[in-house]
């Protein structure tokens, strides 16, 4: 049994997280560690806040406070939102420990003698009134590709490329908005070029690498790989260990990954044991890592590489990388702030139908979404309905027949055959799982419960007990025995509502150590179980509104204007005293609109398709007065009329009560 280390990509320490996190990188690989420690396997959770980088610092800067206050502020709160959702980390360090300063100048030396370190001169910006260096987010500009002003120093947000900062264009200082100089300084490459065809092996000869992480990967090595920048000019960091690298820090994603390790020592220190790691990170040990999509580049090209030019650790025997999860059909977007955090959910739900949601709506190499609607009806159908209402039956009704006490059974054929599902379950989902195909094997759990379902409907022990209570034992017998398998199978996907169907049968032992195979045990005839409590309340229809009131974020409203800003546009009351079509256009009207002092003015409005012109004639509307004429199949347009677009439909502002034409809208 080779020792196994699991762990989640390390969260920056200045955000918390939201159910994209959640749905990539964090709740697999919880499933799938709960599954492996029942299942006996010598396997450790791990993760970290990832502390460096330049938005910590830049950050930091800005509210004139230090980088180590702000990550002090995000380390507690991240950890305890995984933690509510249930993730059971071994350990979850943070990369400011000072293990971790000690791990990477470790490796960073070794690669150094190595000589896969090497030193160059380059041009980097400088901002002369700052007096500094400016690494990567320290400087802001127009991305030379697509454009977009508000790019950075080592990527554009808006078409998603990685940047050289002197690639930027109208480049400026993030920090006092001047422009930066180009000036030489000296930097520690790593020589990435040396790993490709050790890389290209690796990823080829190794099957439990799934399919979208390999392709990636190899098309970048086929591209052909450059030496990586790995240290830069500022203090927040851990500080380059060699000669000449005074006030200078290694590159936090040259540091993140290292976490990984420094981590697990961490957790062994704390146990008293501090050579423990080793055993994970070297010889027999396996490492998997869960990732997001967007971090593959760095788990699948620049971390085996260093991994594997120390020659000291183990190459990952897997990288996971989730694909995206969209919020009600959009992209998720923490700047736009369209997401829901951990902790706005769970302000109004347990963690379980959120864990439930994100691992059954998708195979995580595939694009999911989530929505409001869809989350409440698998709720619903699925949570309340298969399973809840399944296990409550079974309890309600061996409570009232058999004062909720496991019955005396005498099997019959179709008893033994829902019986023998359980096995069939137990041995199906164990092999999904050990291939990672968590969602699978979720349904194949959940398929027990319908199965469950279907077979207390037929045996229908309320019909039976009067007639034939032998028959109705039998049915509530082989019922509870599904509860039971239920309750056990559950666990790693959820785990508290396990631990509720264990309080409920009255099972003292903890389910987090037994063996998979013990939802097989039957519980014994005689066996008295408690009381039956609903594990899922439904959620009312006419209730959909308010679950989206709470979960989902209220649409940007867009760039703020000042009341000033808002005056400049002149607004007034008008009345059409003329309306006629545009020949040759579908959408289009003329209309000449009196507006008192100002006057009689032509407009050209698009509105053709939702008001004829004699709808129109002596309407009092409202206008724009003051827009920039425009001239459109030649008719003069001087002011445009104001409209709200609804769906399929458009609305004219119109005046409540009559005030004569030319009076303001303020
Ligand atoms: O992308 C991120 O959120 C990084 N903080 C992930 C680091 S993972 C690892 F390398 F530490
Ligand atoms: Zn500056």
């Amino acid at each position: 049994m080779a020792p196994i280390v699991v762990t989640s990509a390390l969260p920056y320490s200045n955000d918390r997280l939201h159910l994209g996190h959640l749905r990539s990188t964090y709740l697999p690989p919880d499933v799938f560690v709960r599954y492996l420690r029942r299942k006996g396997e010598d396997v450790i959770f791990i993760c970290a806040t990832d502390e460096h980088g330049t938005p910590i610092a830049l950050r930091a800067e800005k509210e004139h406070v230090d980088p180590k206050d702000i990550t002090d502020r995000y380390h507690p709160v991240i950890k305890e939102d995984l933690e509510r959702m249930g993730c059971s980390f071994d350990y979850f360090s943070r990369t400011t420990d000072q293990i971790h300063y000690e791990m990477t100048q470790h490796v960073f030396n070794v690669l150094f003698e190595k000589g896969y370190i090497y030193e160059q001169e380059i041009e980097l910006l400088r901002c002369p009134k700052c007096n500094k260096y400016l690494p990567d987010r320290y400087v802001e500009g127009t991305c030379p590709f697509c454009g977009y002003e508000g790019a950075r120093g080592d990527s554009c947000d808006s078409c998603g490329r990685y940047l050289r900062i002197t690639e930027l264009k109208d480049a400026k200082c993030a920090i006092c908005g001047s422009k930066p100089e180009p000036t030489s300084t000296k930097h520690w490459f790593f020589r990435l070029t040396a790993f490709s065809d050790l890389l290209k092996a690796w990823l080829e000869g190794n099957n439990r690498i799934p399919e979208n992480v390999r392709r990636y990967a190899l098309q970048w090595i086929n591209e052909g790989l450059h030496d990586w920048d790995i240290t830069r000019d500022m203090r927040w960091g851990v500080p380059v260990p060699v000669e000449g690298g005074e006030g200078k820090v290694v590159y936090v994603w040259f540091d993140a990954p290292i976490g990984y390790i420094s981590s697990t020592r961490a957790y062994f220190n704390a146990k008293g044991t501090p050579e423990g790691w080793k055993r994970y990170w070297k010889g027999e040990g396996k490492i998997f890592h869960f990732i997001g999509k967007d971090i593959i580049y760095h788990h699948a090209i620049f971390w085996p590489a260093m991994l594997m030019g120390t020659g000291e650790f183990n190459v990952p025997e897997a990288i996971i990388a989730g694909e995206y999860l969209t919020l009600e059909g959009r992209k998720m977007s923490k700047s736009r702030g369209w997401f829901i955090s951990i902790e706005n959910y769970l302000k109004t739900f347990e963690a379980d139908p959120m864990r439930y949601y994100l691992i059954s709506v998708a195979p995580l190499e595939r694009d999911a979404d989530f929505s409001v609607e869809d989350f409440v009806k698998r709720y619903n159908d699925e949570l309340a309905d298969v399973l809840g209402n399944f296990i409550h039956r079974t309890l309600i009704f061996l409570e009232r027949f058999f004062d909720s006490t496991v019955p005396e059974a005498e099997l019959d054929e179709n008893d033994v055959r829902v019986l023998t599902s359980i096995e069939k379950t137990v041995t199906e989902s164990d092999s999904l799982l050990r291939d990672m195909r968590f969602r699978d094997a979720l349904v194949s759990v959940m398929n027990l419960a319908r199965e469950g379902n279907r077979y207390l409907n037929e045996a229908a022990p309320w019909a039976t007990i009067k007639a034939s209570p032998q028959r109705a034992a039998s049915a509530l017998y082989t019922s509870v025995q599904i509860v039971k398998a239920l309750g056990s199978l559950l666990y790693p996907f959820l785990p508290s509502t396990s631990k509720k169907i264990w309080q409920m049968l009255r099972i003292e032992s903890d389910l987090s150590k037994l063996p998979w195979e013990v939802a097989c045990e039957k519980l014994p005839s005689g066996h008295r179980v408690g009381k039956s409590f609903p594990l899922f309340k439904k959620i009312p229809l006419q209730d959909v509104q308010k679950v989206k009131d709470s979960l989902l974020p209220r649409k940007d409203v867009g760039e703020r204007v000042s009341i000033e800003e808002f005056k400049r546009a002149r607004i007034a009351v008008g009345e059409v005293v003329s309306a006629e079509r545009i020949k040759g256009s579908k959408d289009l009207l003329h209309l000449e609109v009196d507006l008192g002092e100002y006057g009689t003015r032509s407009c050209v409005a698009g509105i053709a398709k939702y008001y004829s012109p004699d709808e129109l004639l002596h309407k009092r509307v409202t206008v724009l007065m003051n827009v920039q004429p425009a001239t459109l199949f030649g008719f003069k347009s001087e002011v445009m009329i104001l409209a709200a677009e609804g769906e399929a439909k458009v609305a004219l502002l119109v005046p409540d009560r009559q005030v004569p034409p030319g009076s303001q809208v303020r």
